[in-house]
C-alpha cells in the first residue's frame, strides 16, 4: 500500500447527491470512522478501508472529535492516511468533524459551549493535519447552553475559514427549527442534519425530514445496518459469550427474527440485508447520503453495491413495513 495509486475510475459508480439548496455534492453513500478507527485497532485495515472507499468514488469521510479508542485517534489515524496514501487529493475529500459528546475532563470537555468548541476545533485541525475541515457539526443539543451561542461559535468557524460548512446532529425537531432559524439569521446557513435512520429507528419521518426539506436543509442518516442487525451477522443466532454486550445496543432475538424475515425480501432482491438496509435508507431521495462503518475492507465493497438497487415495489415497502410491526 506504500505506493497506492488511487482507481482511476473511481467516479463512474458513485451516484452524488445534492446536500439540500446548497452547492455541494455528497457520494449517497459516505464512510463513517467512528468505530473499529482507533489506536486498539490494526493501522494497515483502517488505511486499507480509507483507500478502498476512495477508490469506490467515497469521497466524504465523517469523524467526531472524539472517535476512536482512545477518543480523538480516529481523526490521528485519518491525518496519516491523509498525509501519506491520499496526499495531494485534499481538494477531492470532505472532512467532517464534530463537537458536543464527553471529550476531556472538566466544565469545558463537552456539549456546546463557546469554550468548548473552539478548543475541540483547534485539537481537531491539529489530528487532522488540515487547515480547514468541510462540514463541522454540533454534535448533540446542549440543553444549558443558549443556542446562540452554539450557533454563533460554528458562523465563526466558516467565518474565520476553519470550516467550510456546518450542520447540527441528533437535534431533535423544535430544537432544529430554532436553530437553523439562528443560522440563518447569522448568514451561515445550516447545510445538513446527521440523524440516526434506520428500518428499526424511523422517528425522522415525525416531521424533521420534511421541515429538512421544506427549508432546503440535506440529511445524512447514520447506522443504516443499526449497529450490525440488519446484515446477515447474526442470522444464524447470535453468540451466547457477547449476547449480553449485544443486548445494550439492541441487537435481541427477537430482533435477529425480525431481521431473518426481513433477509427473505433482500434475496428475493438480489441484496444481502445490509445492502437493502441502505438502499432503503436511499429509497426515496430524501436522504442525501446514508453514512456507513465498516470492520472490514468486503464490508464497504458489499454495502457499495446497494446502489445498484434502490428502488423498492409498493408490494415490497408493505412487506417490510408489515415485518417491523410484528
Ligand atoms: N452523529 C452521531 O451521533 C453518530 C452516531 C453514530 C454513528 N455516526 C456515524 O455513522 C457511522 C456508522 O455508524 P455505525 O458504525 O454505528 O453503524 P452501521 O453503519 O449501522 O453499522 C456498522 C457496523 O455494521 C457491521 N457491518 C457493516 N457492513 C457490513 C456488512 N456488509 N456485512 C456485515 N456487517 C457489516 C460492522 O460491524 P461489526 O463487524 O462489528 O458487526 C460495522 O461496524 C459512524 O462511523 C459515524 O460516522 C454518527
Amino acid at each position: 500500500m506504500s505506493n497506492y495509486v488511487p482507481n482511476k475510475n473511481r467516479y463512474q459508480g458513485m451516484k452524488y447527491n445534492r446536500v439540500g439548496n446548497s452547492g455541494l455534492k455528497l457520494p449517497a453513500i459516505s464512510a463513517g470512522l467512528w468505530q473499529h478507527f482507533g489506536e486498539t485497532d490494526v493501522y494497515a485495515t483502517c488505511r486499507d478501508i480509507i483507500c478502498r472507499s476512495f477508490d469506490l468514488g467515497i469521497t466524504h469521510f465523517d469523524l467526531a472529535n472524539n472517535y476512536g479508542n482512545p477518543p480523538g485517534s480516529s481523526e490521528e489515524i485519518f491525518g496519516k492516511v491523509l498525509r501519506t496514501q491520499l496526499q495531494g487529493y485534499r481538494d477531492e475529500i470532505l472532512i467532517t468533524t464534530k463537537a458536543g459528546y464527553d471529550m476531556w475532563e472538566g466544565p469545558y470537555g463537552e456539549w456546546g459551549s463557546k469554550k468548548y468548541l473552539i478548543a475541540s476545533m483547534d485539537q481537531s485541525l491539529k489530528r487532522l493535519g488540515v487547515d480547514y475541515v468541510d462540514m463541522f457539526y454540533s454534535h448533540r443539543y446542549d440543553p444549558e447552553t443558549p443556542l446562540e451561542e452554539t450557533m454563533r461559535t460554528l458562523d465563526l468557524f466558516v467565518r474565520q475559514g476553519k470550516a467550510l460548512y456546518v450542520g447540527i446532529s441528533n437535534y431533535d425537531l423544535e430544537n432544529t427549527r430554532k436553530a437553523t432559524r439562528i443560522l440563518k439569521e447569522l448568514g451561515t446557513p445550516c447545510l445538513i442534519h446527521q440523524p440516526s435512520y434506520s428500518m428499526f429507528n424511523r422517528w425522522i419521518e415525525d416531521g424533521l425530514q420534511d421541515y429538512l426539506a421544506e427549508e432546503g436543509i440535506g440529511m445524512i442518516t447514520f447506522q443504516p445496518m443499526q449497529r450490525g442487525l440488519i446484515t446477515n451477522t447474526y442470522l444464524n443466532g447470535i453468540p451466547a459469550d457477547r449476547a449480553a454486550r449485544l443486548a445494550e445496543i439492541g441487537i435481541t432475538e427477537p430482533r435477529v427474527a425480525k431481521a431473518r424475515k426481513l433477509n427473505e425480501i433482500a434475496i428475493k432482491r438480489g441484496q444481502s440485508l445490509a445492502q437493502m438496509a441502505i438502499s432503503w435508507v436511499l429509497r426515496n431521495g430524501k436522504v442525501s447520503s446514508v453514512l456507513v462503518g465498516a470492520e472490514k475492507v468486503s464490508h464497504i465493497e458489499d454495502n457499495i453495491a446497494a446502489l445498484k438497487n434502490l428502488d423498492f415495489s409498493i408490494e415490497e415497502l408493505n412487506q417490510i413495513d408489515s415485518i417491523l410491526k410484528m
